[in-house]
């Protein structure tokens, strides 16, 4: 990655892949600006951890409110984060906030499937909408540069294999009862590729990052993967991505997957 410091944005940061993200981001070895960590209930219990890793590096970690279902929590984040990042922009925002609700195609309500669709797909929808004058400012500022990268101006949108249709044949038989969730990734999948063709004028670099199976309360005590361990690969596949991988579907160790 650049030595250039940039100004980073995670999506429920409080737990999970979002906490270990904000973790390693601010104990790295890349310089950040702005690493605004996000989640829906910081003053909460829920938000204990991420406050107590934002009071140790108080020169970095931004701690914002943003509940990816709001609309105008939405919009009042990107106003302070706009407000924080001034003409610099926002060169990285990962979309990782998302909810698995168990359930075959025969035990999901109508109610769970827009829930799962609501976090899932118009969560991160909603939120490339209201940040991308922040992404366009960060393109702008950093017009010097190689054409796309995350130190520049990207979107990171937290994927899955489960939501590979290539891959559901294999991945069906092992997890069977998380339909929606599988039906909502497909569809963030296709978000991303279609934002890749959108922004590509733009300069904004857009890819589907698959963390692996990684023991999170979302994973369970099964995974394959400690969130460090992910996080780790994810963070190497994030600083070496190029235009070529724009609009790719990647997994943490950097290997390209089958939509
Ligand atoms: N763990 C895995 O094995 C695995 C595998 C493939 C993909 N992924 C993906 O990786 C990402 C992170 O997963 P994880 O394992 O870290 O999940 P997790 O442990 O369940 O954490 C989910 C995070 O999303 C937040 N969130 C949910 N709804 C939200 C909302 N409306 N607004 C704001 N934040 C919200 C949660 O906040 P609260 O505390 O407020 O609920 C929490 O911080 C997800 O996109 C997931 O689909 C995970």
């Amino acid at each position: 990655m650049a030595g250039i410091p940039r100004s980073v944005l995670i999506t429920g940061a409080n737990r999970g892949l979002g906490l270990e993200l904000v973790r390693q981001m601010a104990e790295g070895p890349s310089p950040i600006r702005h690493l605004l960590a996000c989640c829906r209930d910081p003053d909460g219990p829920r938000g204990q951890a991420l406050q107590d890793l934002a009071k140790r590096h108080p020169e970095v970690i931004t701690v914002k409110q943003l509940d990816v279902t709001d609309l105008c929590s939405i919009q009042r984040c990107s106003q302070q984060v706009g407000s924080l990042v001034g003409v610099g922009g926002l060169n990285l925002l990962i979309n990782n906030a998302a909810i698995l609700l168990t359930g075959t195609m025969q035990t999901t309500s109508p109610e769970d499937m827009l829930a799962t669709f609501n976090t899932n797909v118009l969560g991160p929808m909603n939120i490339i909408k209201a940040f991308l004058p922040h992404l366009c400012a960060a393109a702008a500022a950093s017009s010097g540069m190689a054409a796309m990268s995350c130190s520049k101006a990207a979107v990171i949108n937290l994927a899955s294999v489960m939501g590979s249709m290539n891959l559901a044949p294999q991945t069906y038989h092992i997890v069977p009862s998380v339909f929606s969730y599988r039906v909502s990734k497909a569809a963030l999948h296709m978000l991303t590729v279609c934002a890749a063709l959108e922004f590509q004028q733009s300069e904004i670099l857009f890819a589907a990052l698959n963390p692996g199976w990684v023991k999170t309360d979302m994973g369970g005590e099964g995974g394959d993967l400690e969130a460090s361990e992910s996080v780790g690969g994810m963070i190497r596949v994030m600083d070496s991505l190029t235009e070529e991988q724009n609009g790719a579907f990647l997994n943490y160790d950097s290997t390209l997957l089958p939509w």
